[in-house]
């Protein structure tokens, strides 16, 4: 992995507009699926939505200024990369509170896009609620103790969180599949996702279902969050009701699916884009389009495919080179 970044800032208008495949192994004769491939974002994740979009509103409200704040917050991984990858193009400081289980890679990755992090022993995803929230308590401790200086856009409750996928990534959904869509299934983490591209689709044709999914309790599943460990975030509660239905995966599926999607769609998936797709295959529909969120691809959990024998190291790079749908990442 390469620790430059490109300082294009031309960079930040390739946000969005993620491609859409089909799922030849899933799809049957009245039923297609598609993955919305969020790996295709710059930096690598749908979370390049919420942190652009969060930063943008407080630069527009006048919360911070280029070249003076420090921008701080808690976060499992991709909101990190994200957002140390931003804002070091627009010229902010970032310090970055995670979670030790976060995978090796991540953490590297966040380190080489310039961001200061700091470990606790939380669970992989901060939890929200009272005494489980170590990330998030230590982000708003420090921010707290120089409000002159730093800023948490705290993506757990703002809703330029929601509104980029209201605004970006649901209407892109809509477009590319002519309107078609009757199911939508992605993971949760800050609600931004499923209340975002939800409440668009929602409006558009009421009949959409969306299914929310979730890993196992004790999961090894970054960037998602199960709701029986962990409160539910105030953003998520705001439109909690857009979710008709939920589904729960093992880290068993999960990781036999990482496997399962290599060999059928030749795709190197990231663990909670396979619990996505575990998700949408155990489901049942008859009929209509379904479209799943691929919020990530598997290029940073190489160590944690080994230590989980999903691939070893060699089998990973073989997969590497043959992965069909590989972006181009700033910091690959
Ligand atoms: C790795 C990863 N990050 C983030 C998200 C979505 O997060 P949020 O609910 O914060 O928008 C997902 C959802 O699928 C995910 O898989």
């Amino acid at each position: 992995m390469a620790t430059k970044v490109r300082t294009d800032p031309g960079i930040l208008d390739k946000i969005g507009n993620t491609p859409l495949v089909k799922l030849d192994s899933l799809s049957a004769k009245n039923v297609t699926y598609f993955a919305k491939l969020e790996g295709h974002n710059p930096f690598g994740s749908v979370k390049d939505r919420a942190a652009y979009w969060m930063i943008k509103d407080a630069e527009e409200k006048g919360k911070i200024k280029r070249g003076h704040t420090i921008i701080i917050e808690p976060t499992s991984g991709n909101t990190g990369i994200a957002l140390s990858g931003i804002a070091n193009l627009l010229g902010y400081q970032v310090e970055i509170v995670i979670p030790e289980k976060a995978s090796e890679e991540t953490k590297k990755i966040i380190a080489s896009l310039g961001a200061k992090i700091y470990e606790t022993s939380d669970d992989l995803c901060p939890k929200v609620g009272a005494g489980t929230d170590q990330s998030i308590a230590l982000a708003t401790s420090i921010a707290s103790s120089r409000p002159d200086k730093y800023f948490s856009p705290n993506q757990y409750s703002n809703e330029a969180n929601f509104l980029g996928h209201y605004r970006g990534t649901g209407p892109e959904i809509w477009k590319q599949t002519e309107g078609k869509i009757t199911h939508f299934f992605t993971g949760v983490g800050t609600g931004g996702t499923v209340t975002g591209i939800s409440a668009y689709l929602k409006e558009q044709n009421k009949k959409i279902k969306t299914i929310g999914v979730q890993p196992q309790q004790n999961h090894l599943i970054q960037g998602l969050r199960n709701f029986e460990e962990s409160a539910k975030p105030d953003l998520f509660l705001r439109r909690e009701n857009v979710v008709d239905d939920w589904i729960t995966i093992t880290n068993e599926q999960a990781f036999a699916a990482v496997r399962e999607v290599f060999a059928k769609e030749k795709m190197l998936v990231s663990p909670s884009s396979a619990t996505v797709y575990a998700a949408m295959k155990s489901y049942k529909i008859d009929e209509g389009v379904v479209v799943g969120i691929f919020a990530d691809d598997g290029r940073k959990f190489k160590s944690l495919y080994a230590q989980q024998k999903v691939f070893t190291e060699a089998e990973f790079d073989g997969a590497l080179k043959e992965a069909r749908h590989v972006s181009k990442i700033v910091y690959m």
